[in-house]
């Protein structure tokens, strides 16, 4: 009676996209398991014959361990593995934001001392860590250049643990209307650029930004306000076209999303508004994943049968184990039932290229056997 989840005609697995893509990125709520999808769907790559590399964001310690980044440095480091094919290499970094902003800026600052300035400027350094999107369009940001640098067979980028996956779709669009942003226009204009009126100008814009900035750290911080928008006047163009870029890139077909949720009705709603979003702004799904999705239990026996049989034990060490462990095989098949119910009401009509079932592991997945374990469930579409 449940809708099909998904079209007839999807995949069950990833294979095609591992052996396939340039780029793919995991994306999908908190916590559903994008940092781990996207070690795995590398590793399986690497397994391949690819030459991968994965750009994480946030891995737990003990996966970033694994996988041989202990320290944070913004340089691709190569991760031991044994019998891999011809070809096949995985290497892992992650993404340091502040490296990867100053070397934006460097691009494009129109010389060498309004780089210098600008990143030295207590407005930028505040900016480039705390203004909404940056983290997400840095990310954005690393895989062009990698990208650029070339020799990457298939490059695979992690996205950040934003509130909403959403937002990361934005950050392009964010960082250029932040950069063409009203407080800059009114701050860019020549008298200020000069040098003179910046108190004409506080009391003139009205801005609440400026003025809350200015009671809290006084005229010092205005001044590096004006002086960081004045550093950066002829450098929009550059960003704005850079960003542009990072989307054209995005909108190759070789370049797939990797949509995760975990099957509560939450992520769930987030994937599916996602899925959609990315066919409006024409780029390419690769698939979904349901992760962490607890294994089906077959019907037999029944939840009848089940309580009958459970409530006929005798009360004495045994019968009472026998019973709490029929109880419990009765509660976990509810719950997988209940798991599959939601990911079909919530994917009713949407159409994915491949939708994967990743079940829920024993643990945590922070080695590389565990990794394995999910590569070969993506890759498969089986456990085993
Ligand atoms: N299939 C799975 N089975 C068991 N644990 C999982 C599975 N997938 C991910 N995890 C665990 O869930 C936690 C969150 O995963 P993570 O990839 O960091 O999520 P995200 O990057 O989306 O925030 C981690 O501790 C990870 O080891
Ligand atoms: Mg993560």
């Amino acid at each position: 009676m449940t809708p099909p989840a998904t079209a007839p005609t999807a995949r069950g697995d990833l294979g095609d996209d591992v052996a396939t893509a340039h780029i793919l990125v995991t994306t999908g709520a908190g916590g559903v398991g994008k940092t781990t999808t996207a070690a795995a769907l590398a590793l399986a790559a690497a397994r391949a014959g690819r030459r991968t590399l994965v750009l994480t964001i946030d891995p737990a310690r003990r996966l970033a361990q694994a996988m041989g980044l202990e320290e944070l440095d913004d340089d691709p480091r190569q991760v031991e593995l044994e019998d891999l094919p011809d070809g096949g290499e995985l290497w892992a970094m992650m993404l340091d934001m502040q490296t990867t902003f100053d070397r934006l800026i460097d691009r494009h600052a129109t010389s060498p001392e309004r780089a210098r300035a600008i990143k030295e400027n207590r407005i930028y350094r505040t900016l480039s860590s705390s203004l909404a999107g940056t983290q997400e369009y840095m990310a954005m940001e690393r895989l062009h250049e990698l990208h650029e640098a070339d020799g990457w067979d298939l490059l695979v980028i992690d996205t950040p643990p934003t509130r909403s996956a959403l937002d990361f779709l934005d950050a392009p669009k964010r960082m250029s209307s932040f950069l063409e942003g009203r407080l800059l226009q009114l701050l860019l204009r020549p008298g200020l650029a000069a040098g003179r009126g910046i108190g004409r100008m506080v009391g003139a814009s009205a801005s609440a930004f400026m003025r809350v900035a200015g009671k809290v750290t006084g005229m010092g911080l205005m001044e590096d306000l004006a002086e960081f928008f004045r550093n950066f006047e002829g450098m929009y163009a550059g960003f704005k076209e850079r960003a542009e870029q990072v989307l054209e890139l995005l909108r190759d077909p070789d370049s797939r999303f990797v949509v995760i949720a975990s099957p509560e009705p939450p992520p769930l709603r987030e994937a599916r508004f996602f899925l959609e979003r990315l066919e409006q702004e024409g780029l390419h799904a690769a698939g979904l994943v349901v992760n962490r999705i607890r294994p089906e239990v077959p019907r037999d026996p029944s939840d009848s049968a089940i309580e009958r049989v459970a409530e006929a034990q005798p009360d004495d060490r045994q019968g009472r184990s026998v019973a709490g462990a029929l109880w419990l095989l009765r509660d976990v098949r509810n719950l997988a039932g209940r798991q599959r119910r939601d990911v079909a009401a919530a994917l009713y009509g949407v159409t994915v290229p491949a939708r994967v079932d990743v079940p829920l592991l024993g643990g945590d997945v922070h080695d590389l056997a565990g990794l394995d374990t999910i590569a070969t469930v993506l890759t498969t579409g089986k456990t085993r």
